[in-house]
Order: structure tokens, then sequence, then C-alpha cells
């Protein structure tokens, strides 16, 4: 592995939250319109870059985001934070369109078994019918195209790096603005992904890359570095450490976004977001669905909390003193 060079402290790295979607996706129990508009816009007051709102999906298959089209008409829009929705068909991209999205955020699977599972549609035909999209919203809405299951599948196992590219560069040249490589089910390693991203910034010069880990198997914020180390600088990330892929066999949470812009505003990197409002949006969402959530900042606080020092303190401190009087005493 190549030696590991960080970006220079006070780069600007941004973060996208996906809570609304990817965490609310898989989640049992249909949180309210109401409140996810609160979120929404509560999320869109901390300064970060993307908030992905919804989904314009098949209620039968995604029955948790079936209120997108009202999700999407009572949030208040903040200026320049860029609203999302997801879409994998041209009657999803429809309805963005009518609710005018900033941005859609389309989705093929590197492999082929998650995308027969996760869309009913082989990659072939999932390929033809986003490329159509591309043209259906060409200058009216921007387009980021989600490469899942880019470091590996759940059902097939490790996925050919050469897919995930050959994908890549296919959106590339239909001029989409951005591409994601989701790690949908937390495979990802470290020394893989910054081997997978090294170069991307390059060969995809003009489309922004941004890399979606889940923290399935512990190693989402070490992935984060990784790929910071390879030249990305835009991650996605879930409130409270919600998400996962309901068509994706063992998927759990995404990366947490306050541990996440913990970590990197501790590092020294310019993230834009206020980690306290981020926080108080975040202690709301266990209530919203039900359980805790597993984000470790909501349980732990900020590195720079200060608990007050044990009642007995000073006792210990004097019992201490005096040891250290009587041995200069013995020594005189
Ligand atoms: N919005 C609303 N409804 C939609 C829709 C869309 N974008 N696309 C399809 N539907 C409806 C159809 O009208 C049909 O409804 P009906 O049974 O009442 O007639 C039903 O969904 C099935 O449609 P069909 O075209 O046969 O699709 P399908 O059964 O092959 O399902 C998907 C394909 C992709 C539409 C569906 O599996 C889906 O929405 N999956 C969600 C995947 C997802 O969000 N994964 C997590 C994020 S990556
Ligand atoms: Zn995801």
């Amino acid at each position: 592995m190549n030696q590991w060079i960080l970006p220079m402290v006070g780069e600007r790295v941004f973060v996208n939250d996906v809570a609304l979607r990817d965490g609310f996706q898989i989640e049992p129990v249909f949180v309210p319109t109401d409140d996810k508009v609160k979120l929404a816009n509560g999320l869109a007051r901390t300064g970060l870059h993307k908030i992905e709102v919804t989904s314009f999906t098949s209620a039968q298959a995604i029955p948790a985001l079936r209120d997108a089209e009202a999700v999407m008409r009572q949030i208040q829009r903040v200026p320049g934070v860029t609203y999302v929705a997801l879409v994998l068909n041209a009657r999803g991209a429809e309805r963005a369109l009518a609710c005018e999205v900033d941005e859609i955020n389309l989705v093929v699977s590197a492999s082929e078994t998650h995308n027969l599972c996760n869309t009913r549609m082989t990659r072939a035909q999932s390929l033809q019918v986003l490329r159509a999209i591309v043209e259906q919203v060409r200058g009216k809405m921007a387009v980021n195209i989600s490469v899942s299951t880019a470091f590996g599948c759940p059902m097939e196992g490790p996925v050919a790096p050469q897919e995930v590219l050959a994908i890549g560069d296919a959106f590339v040249s239909l001029g989409v603005n951005g591409i994601t490589l989701c790690d949908t089910t937390g495979m990802a390693n470290p020394a893989q992904v910054y081997q997978s991203c090294q170069g991307l910034r390059e060969r995809w010069s003009k489309t922004a890359v941004t890399l979606h880990f889940h923290n399935t198997r512990g190693m989402g914020l070490a992935n984060v570095l990784a790929g910071l180390a390879a030249g990305v600088r835009h991650f996605d990330a879930s409130l409270g450490g919600l998400g996962g892929c309901p068509f994706a066999p063992g998927a759990s949470g995404n990366i947490c976004t306050e541990d996440l812009v913990h970590m990197l505003q501790n590092m020294g990197y310019d993230t834009g977001v206020d980690l306290s409002a981020l926080l108080a949006c975040a202690r709301g969402l266990p209530s919203l669905v039900g359980h805790g959530v597993p984000g470790q900042l909501l349980m732990a606080g900020p590195s720079d909390r200060h608990y007050p020092v044990p009642a007995d303190f000073n006792d210990t401190l004097t019992r201490a003193q005096e040891r250290d009087a009587q041995s200069a005493g013995a020594r005189a």
C-alpha cells in the first residue's frame, strides 16, 4: 500500500445527510410527514451541503417513504442547500421533476444480483432506463449516479473495480454532475477504498465524486480517511447512523453524520456544519423511529465535553500530597 497523505488542515470537506431517505427507508415505522419536514428543515439549517430528502419509488416497495411528494412540497428550502431525491425509473423522474427537486440520485448496482433484488431489472435494463432519464431531465435538474455494492455484494461477494469504473465512465460521458460509490453493506476496508479511489478525481475531473459508507462492520470512518487520502472530498452519512437497503441482506446503518462531522472538525477540516445544531436534530431521532440509534456522539458527547471531577477528589488529592510530605520528611 502506498503511503497515505491526508489533506491539509483547513481544507473543505462536504457532508451530505441521507437519513430521511437511506435512514427511514428501512425503518418499520412510518415517520409522520410533519416530523420528516421538521427534520429536513432542521438539517438544512446546520450547514450541510446536501440533504437527501426522500425517494420517488414504489410505495409497495418502500412504504416508509410513500409521502415523498408531501415532504418535498412542505419543506422550506434553505438557499445553498441541495435537496436530493432518489429515483430508479422514469416515473420516479417525472415525480421528482414535478416537485422541483434540485438533484436526482439515480441508482444502479455494480453487482447483477443486488441490482435485480433492488430494482427488479438487470444492470443492462437499469442502465438503459437511467440513460433515458439523464436525457429526460437534462437542463432541468442536476443528476447524481450512485453505484451500489461498489466495494462488494452481500450475495455475490467481491465486485471487480473495472465494473464500477465502467458504469462511472458511461455516466460521466453523459455529463452527470456527480458519481457516488456506495458500500451498501459495509464490506469495504480502508486499503481497498484507498486503492479503488486513487486517481478517480483525475479520471472524472469534471464530476463530483462522493463516497457512501455503511458502518456495518465498524470500518466506516476509517474508510472516510482512506477516501480523503485518495483525494475524495464529498461524503454521505446519516443522522444517528440510521440506514440500510431493505433489499440487501445484512444491511445496517450508514456512517453517522454527527460522528463524521465531529471527526473531521477535530482533525481541522472545514465542514461548514454547526455540530451542536446537528446534535440537536439527532437527539429527536430515537422518539421518531422508536428505538435507540447507533451514533456514538449522541451517547458520549463531543470530545471537548468536560465532566466534573468526582466529589471525593479533594480528599484524594490531600492524601496524595500528605504521602509526598511524609516521604520528604523521612528523607530529611
Ligand atoms: N413511483 C411510484 N410508483 C411506482 C414507481 C414509482 N417510481 N415505479 C413503479 N411504481 C408502481 C407501479 O405503478 C406498480 O404499481 P401497481 O402494482 O399499483 O400497478 C408497482 O409500483 C410495480 O411497478 P413495476 O413497474 O411492475 O415495477 P416492479 O414491481 O418491477 O418494481 C421498482 C420496480 C424499482 C419500481 C420497485 O421495486 C421499487 O420502487 N423499489 C425500490 C427500491 C429502493 O428504493 N431501494 C432502496 C434504495 S437504493
Ligand atoms: Zn446506503
